[in-house]
């Protein structure tokens, strides 16, 4: 009995968080106060029309393997990433930088259309 009520529970606080994403928003990571670098601006939407896959960015590692699939609830990076690096695990500053930053200058260098790879075109500045 007690752990059928664990499991219910469990449940009640997993879908809580959501399953898909808002339109657009500004990512925001606070490493330190206040920020070096204005919030980055991200569209799922338009990642979608260029056709890169939710599991290219979400993840749920499991013995090297991501199980995560589109359904399920997606959890903040940074309630996996922490400010240090961890195994595997890179930092959330760097988590973020690989990810966005690695595919944009991944798609250059084999000459096709990409995101910016400059910290400008990214974090807004002038
Ligand atoms: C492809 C997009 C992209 C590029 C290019 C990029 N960043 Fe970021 N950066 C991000 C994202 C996304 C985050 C996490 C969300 C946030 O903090 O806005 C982040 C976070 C940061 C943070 C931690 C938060 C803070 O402001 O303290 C720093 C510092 C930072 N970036 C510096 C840089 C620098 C310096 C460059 C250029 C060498 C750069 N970034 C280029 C996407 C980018
Ligand atoms: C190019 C990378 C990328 C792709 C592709 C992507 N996401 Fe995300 N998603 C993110 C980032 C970054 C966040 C913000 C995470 C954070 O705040 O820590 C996010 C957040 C979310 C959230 C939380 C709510 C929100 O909008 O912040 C949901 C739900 C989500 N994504 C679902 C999806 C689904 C479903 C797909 C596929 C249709 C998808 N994502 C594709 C990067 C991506
Ligand atoms: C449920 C926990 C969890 C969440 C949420 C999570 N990560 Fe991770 N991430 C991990 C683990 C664990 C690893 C190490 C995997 C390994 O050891 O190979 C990892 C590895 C990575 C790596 C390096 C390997 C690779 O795939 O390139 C990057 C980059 C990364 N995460 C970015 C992100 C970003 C960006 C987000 C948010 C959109 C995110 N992670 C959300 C747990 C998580
Ligand atoms: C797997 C590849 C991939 C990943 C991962 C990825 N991007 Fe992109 N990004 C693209 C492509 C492709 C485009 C569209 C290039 C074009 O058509 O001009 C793009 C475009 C962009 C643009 C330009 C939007 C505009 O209006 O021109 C921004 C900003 C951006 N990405 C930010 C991010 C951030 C932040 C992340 C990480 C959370 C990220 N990207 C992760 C492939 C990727």
């Amino acid at each position: 009995m007690a752990l059928v009520m664990g499991a219910v529970v469990l449940v009640g606080a997993q879908s809580r968080l959501p399953t898909e994403p808002a339109k657009a928003g500004f990512l925001r990571i606070i490493i330190k106060r206040p920020p070096e670098k204005p919030p980055v601006w991200f569209s799922h939407q338009l990642h979608e029309e260029r056709r890169v896959n939710c599991q290219t960015c979400h993840h749920d590692f499991q013995a090297k393997r991501n199980l995560w699939r589109r359904g399920q609830p997606v959890k903040k990076c940074q309630d996996c990433h922490a400010l240090g690096a961890k195994g595997g695990r890179p930092d959330i500053k760097s988590a973020f930088h690989r990810q966005c930053k690695g595919c944009h200058l991944k798609l250059r260098q084999q000459g096709r259309k990409a995101g910016p790879i400059e910290c400008r075109d990214c974090h807004g500045e002038t």
